[in-house]
């Protein structure tokens, strides 16, 4: 979930009427605090709903076709839409004495916030979260209930970022300092309170405040390996609009966690377990930062370079150059729009690799062709139906014997290659790309393709700004993805990523 930072002032009269959408600049990397280059292996639990339904604003084209075949109100038709984040969370141990929250852990953006404060955390537009998937308990943090807890100043870099201001005085000038204090860049005050946005549609609102945050590492040669950051800087969120859960950023901004943690330099890898591990506390898919998650891959990955978009330096961004579909002799390979393959001078265009976005993403006209193509291929009945329900726009009943998915015959189902910059061939695998939507009935189960058209993702009418594509989490089940910030590249290699936590020691009672 890209986002995009935005200064507001302390009296924020309405944020909405606030958003001023300003470009992130490139800060100088200038890590303070240089810790030991070693490594962190941490654990990752998928959670999601038990419903899969497409992020609001990511498919507009299936809700305009809801709205036209459907009878019901408005509501009803929105409803089936509703934003529902699938994620993987971490769980950070904050302040003194210590306070452990979960949160998500989004390549797609920088700042690491929690909920905070006393009063409860305001979150609007939640009540499904709150309903479905957190129950009564949504743990917020005390800022008050830490005693190494202090308010960011104004005069920080940290404080200038989060406000993409260039002019060191800016944030001091928005929390009221005077000019004497401006120019000895000794203004006392506290950071300006943020907005910070989401994809199509979150925004949280906070302030910055630094804590000692611990984390706990489970690397099985240094099991309870203890990383200890004194001064880490997070977003103390006391509002929301659809984010009930906080967010780490792993993105390469000064704020983001990474960053933070001394890794910019080196890199992270992550192994998402597949769907089937998701809200299973016993497992957990594995996270490694540093030299361990970067070092001797080339042997056994490939590697698609890394590009850089001058308006979003702090994403991820590659190439996609085509997509196959269907492995042996009767496959067919599209070529995608260079829109997909390069950045242009704008800084608009290529793939962003995101954690915080569920389903891959992609422009028209690919993704028509990519539904049509699947089409002609494909024999199974359609489940029509199902697709009105949910907005993905191919369904299947698939054949699956005594509805037992041991006898699941999907075979049709084609595989789908995913060619990057380099040379780079990525087999998505079984199970990436169909998802069984509810337990088989009669004999057959509803699988639906989870892509998604971009239309609709950055603005209006295909022209949008931003990146051409997105690869979600969705697709990076089972694969094995290495960010080398150090050679500026991504390495992907289909892996067993259950078996890899074994070996990282991430099972439990395993
Ligand atoms: C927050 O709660 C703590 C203890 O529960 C209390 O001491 C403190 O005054 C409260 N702060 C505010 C701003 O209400
Ligand atoms: C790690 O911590 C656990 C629980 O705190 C303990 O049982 C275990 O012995 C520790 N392992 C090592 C190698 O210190
Ligand atoms: C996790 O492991 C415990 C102990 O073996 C077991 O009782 C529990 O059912 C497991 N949870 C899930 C979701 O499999
Ligand atoms: C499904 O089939 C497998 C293989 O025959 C069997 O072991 C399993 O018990 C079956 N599951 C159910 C729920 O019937
Ligand atoms: C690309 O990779 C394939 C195998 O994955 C190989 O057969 C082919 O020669 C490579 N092409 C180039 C230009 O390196
Ligand atoms: C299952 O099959 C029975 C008998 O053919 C039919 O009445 C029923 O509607 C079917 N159920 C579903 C969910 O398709």
């Amino acid at each position: 979930m890209p986002s995009i930072s935005t200064s507001i002032a302390t009296k924020f009269l309405s944020f909405f009427l606030l958003l001023v959408y300003v470009s992130r600049k490139t800060l100088a990397a200038n890590p303070k605090t240089n810790f030991p280059t070693d490594s962190l292996v941490l654990g990752l639990v998928h959670s999601r709903t038990s419903l899969l339904i497409p992020k609001k604003g990511y498919n507009s084209i299936s809700r305009k076709r809801l709205k036209t075949m459907e009878m019901g109100s408005d509501d009803n038709v929105i409803e089936p839409l509703r934003e529902i984040r699938d994620g993987y969370l971490m769980s950070l141990t904050l302040g003194t004495p210590p306070q452990v929250i979960q949160v998500y852990m989004d390549t797609g953006s920088d700042l690491t916030w929690v909920p905070c404060g006393n009063l409860s955390f305001d979150c609007q537009d939640c009540e499904e979260y709150q309903n479905n998937v957190l129950g009564p308990k949504l743990a917020a943090f005390l800022p008050t209930h830490s005693s190494t807890s202090i308010r960011e100043t104004c005069g920080s870099s940290f404080c200038m970022d989060i406000h993409s201001s260039d002019n060191p005085f800016d944030p001091c000038t928005i929390a009221g300092c005077s000019l004497a204090t401006l120019v000895k860049g000794n203004c006392p005050r506290p950071c300006p309170s943020f907005a910070y946005t989401y994809g199509a549609s979150g925004v949280v609102i906070g302030t910055l405040t630094r804590d000692v945050l611990f984390m706990h590492g489970n690397n099985i040669n240094s099991p309870n390996s203890t990383k200890q950051i004194p001064r880490f800087c997070f977003g103390c969120v006391g509002a929301s609009y659809r984010e009930p859960i906080g967010i780490a950023g792993f993105g390469r901004g000064l704020l983001s966690l990474p960053f933070q943690l001394g890794f910019s330099h080196k890199g992270f890898s992550h192994c998402f377990l597949p769907f089937k591990f998701s809200n299973n506390p016993n497992f957990s898919s594995p996270l490694i930062l540093g030299n361990l998650a970067i070092s001797s891959k080339d042997d056994h990955l490939q590697f698609t370079p890394l590009l850089k978009s001058p308006i979003y330096p702090n994403y991820y961004y590659i190439g996609l150059e085509s997509i196959t579909i269907g492995n042996g002799n009767n496959n067919f390979r599209f070529g995608v729009s260079f829109k997909l393959r390069e950045i242009d001078t704008k800084g608009n265009g290529g793939m962003l690799i995101d954690s915080g976005t569920t389903y891959t993403h992609l422009p028209e006209p690919l993704y028509s062709q990519l539904i049509s193509n699947l089409e002609s291929v494909i024999a199974y009945p359609r489940a029509k139906q199902v697709e009105l329900n949910t907005g993905f726009d191919l369904c299947y009943k698939v054949p699956c014997r005594n509805n037992n998915f041991s006898f699941i015959d999907d075979s049709q189902l084609p595989s789908i290659t995913f060619h990057f910059l380099n040379n780079v061939s990525v087999v998505l695998p079984q199970g990436n790309n169909f998802y069984a939507m509810a337990a088989p009935i009669n004999s057959t189960v509803v699988k639906c393709l989870l892509f998604q058209t971009m239309d609709g993702v950055g603005g209006d009418n295909g022209d949008s700004d931003g990146p051409a594509g997105i690869f979600g989490s969705f697709q990076q089940q089972n694969l094995e993805v290495v960010y080398d910030l150090e050679k500026e590249r991504l390495g992907f290699q289909p892996m067993d990523c259950a078996s890899v936590a074994a070996t990282q020691g991430l099972h439990k009672n395993v």
